[in-house]
């Protein structure tokens, strides 16, 4: 308990300071327990735009299923918050979570009431450098704001798919998006790092500048530190150029082999990202593929697509969008709250048997109450543009994972399914579509004790300890 570090005497000094003095941070309500002594503690050492909540209400993540809970939140103002609240948390011995935007699915956060979160919401700024060719992304910006910010700003940058989820978040996992193809994953394209470390330092990371540190922040991100922004590659395009074709098609289940085939098939050219995924529409399980061509409108997309479409949608929708609507299209997928277990796996192929196998069981499990917002779900990208991603186990085609709103037998189930047959050697995952239950090899693989060598080194009290810690 963090009370251990905070002697009687700190805690009366509190009291008797009241609440006058913090009113900017805090209600004036008495202050009788940590979350509060903390806040007043804590409150006049940040920045003026800094401040406390006592729940989570205000920004629910995108699952509760084994959620952090903590009995404070501070929004940071700035980027030096960040490091002077890390710093204060380790001179009282108090367990905290930087919070982006709260679409961790892992079961292996652990933030109880006697937690501090650190909610990145407010560094949510994307600058540019005169050229458009660097752009630089801080900790809590949302997806949807970087995308923004870069149409606006007639450029590109590397995202994940969902408006909601943190640009960060998903970037120091790897970054997959649909740009992929194009520019290769998000982590292949930072040039440096901002990061607050675990002994409270603000150190800029750079590959000149520490390189072993560079190397595990870049995939393995939240067990290494705090990123308060990070610089990135930028690609200056036409605003004519800067949009995608978007289609999306929806199949009836007797034609399962036939989708399957067909996308696995697929010839993913670089401007190209496919999703294939199960689903309940008006009530009925249904079979979607949906894609994008990054590209002018006059682009090749429709043909690009030509084989999905030959298996004869029974509904097809297509039109070209710029490039700051087209993630609006898994506006669905960001959902806030509720149960959503989720579960994901490593494909290097997609075998129509499995997926018949996985069908059957999802209509089952969709049969019951309160499931049916659930969905089973692959994302496919082509590869070539990552020469450095070797670093990942998940040199892959796909990648996967689906969400449902319980029964985890039937998540393992499925998991199993895709193991069986992901037609490689052993079990892998995609770090932020992992769920805590597999052995570390499968989420690590071969850099597993590289990793944990340089965890000892830059982290040995393990204060980054919630996200598949190392
Ligand atoms: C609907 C949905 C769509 C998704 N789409 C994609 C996608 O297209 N591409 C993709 O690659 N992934 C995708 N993911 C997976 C996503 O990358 C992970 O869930 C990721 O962990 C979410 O980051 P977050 O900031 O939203 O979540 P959070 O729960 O806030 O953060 C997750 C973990 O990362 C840490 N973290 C977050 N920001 C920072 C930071 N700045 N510095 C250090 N640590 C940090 C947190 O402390 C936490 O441990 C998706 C997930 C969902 C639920
Ligand atoms: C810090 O807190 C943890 C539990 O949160 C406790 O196990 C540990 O003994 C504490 N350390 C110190 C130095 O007080
Ligand atoms: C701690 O005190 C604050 C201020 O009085 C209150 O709002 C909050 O709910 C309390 N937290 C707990 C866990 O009781
Ligand atoms: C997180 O910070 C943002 C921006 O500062 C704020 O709007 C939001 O309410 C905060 N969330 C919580 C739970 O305090
Ligand atoms: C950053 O957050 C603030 C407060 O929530 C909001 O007003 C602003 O529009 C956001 N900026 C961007 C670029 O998203
Ligand atoms: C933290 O570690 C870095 C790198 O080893 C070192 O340069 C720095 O002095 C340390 N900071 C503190 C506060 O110990
Ligand atoms: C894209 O081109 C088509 C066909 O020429 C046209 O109908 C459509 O309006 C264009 N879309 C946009 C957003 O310009
Ligand atoms: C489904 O669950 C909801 C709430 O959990 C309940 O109100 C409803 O009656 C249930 N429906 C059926 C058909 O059981
Ligand atoms: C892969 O995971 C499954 C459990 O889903 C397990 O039975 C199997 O042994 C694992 N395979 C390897 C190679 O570890």
């Amino acid at each position: 308990m963090f009370f251990n570090n905070l002697t009687i005497l700190q805690l009366g000094l509190l009291l008797l300071q009241g609440s006058t003095t913090f009113a900017k941070h805090i209600s004036s309500q008495t202050c009788n327990n940590c979350s509060c002594v903390i806040a007043e503690t804590l409150g006049p050492k940040l920045s003026a735009g800094a401040s406390f909540a006592y729940s989570t209400v205000a920004a629910p993540r995108w699952s509760e299923f084994d959620a952090p809970d903590p009995g404070l939140v501070v929004n940071v103002a700035t980027e030096s918050d960040v490091l002077i609240t890390v710093q204060y948390c380790n001179e009282n011995n108090i367990t905290f979570l930087a919070q982006n935007g709260g679409h961790g699915w892992g079961q292996t956060f652990h933030l109880g009431l006697e937690g501090l979160l650190i909610n990145l919401s407010g560094l949510n700024s994307t600058t540019f450098n005169a050229d458009k060719t660097e752009a630089t992304i801080q900790g809590g910006a949302l997806v949807r704001s970087v995308v923004d910010a870069a149409y606006s700003n007639g450029a590109q940058i590397p995202t994940g798919n969902c408006n909601c989820v943190g640009a960060l978040g998903a970037i120091l996992g790897g970054g997959f998006g649909r740009l992929m193809g194009l520019y290769g994953l998000g982590v292949d394209n930072l040039l440096s790092l901002n990061v607050v470390t675990a002994n409270g330092s603000q150190l800029t990371v750079t590959p000149e500048t520490e390189a072993e540190l560079w190397w595990a922040l870049r995939g393995t991100g939240p067990n290494f530190g705090i990123v308060t922004s990070a610089t990135i590659t930028s690609y200056p395009v036409t605003t004519a150029e800067n949009g995608a074709w978007a289609a999306s098609f929806i199949f009836t289940e007797d034609q399962i082999e036939d989708v399957v085939e067909a996308v696995g098939a697929l010839d993913l050219l670089p401007e190209m990202a496919v999703f294939l995924y199960y689903a309940v529409s008006d009530g009925t399980p249904v079979v979607l593929v949906s894609g994008s061509y990054a590209g002018a409108n006059n682009s090749d997309g429709p043909n690009a697509f030509a084989s999905i479409t030959a298996v004869g949608p029974v509904v097809e929708q297509a039109a070209w969008e710029p490039f700051n609507e087209v993630n609006a299209g898994g506006d669905s997928f960001c959902a806030k709250g509720g149960y959503k277990p989720a579960y994901g796996a490593g494909l290097a192929e997609l075998v129509p048997a499995t997926w018949r196998s996985i069908w059957n069981e999802f209509v089952d499990f969709v049969a019951i109450n309160g499931t049916s917002a659930s969905t089973v779900m692959v994302d496919c990208y082509p590869m070539e543009k990552d020469p450095d991603s070797t670093r990942f186990l998940f040199v892959l085609s796909l990648e996967i994972y689906y969400q449902l709103q319980c029964c985890i037998s039937f998540g393992k189930s499925v998991r199993s399914l895709w193991y069986e047959t992901s037609g490689i050697a052993t079990n892998a995952t995609y770090i932020n579509y992992a769920v805590g239950d597999e052995p570390y090899s499968v989420v690590y693989g071969d850099n597993l004790a590289t990793l944990e060598s340089l965890k000892s080194v830059w982290d040995p009290s393990r204060k980054f300890d919630q996200f598949f810690p190392l």
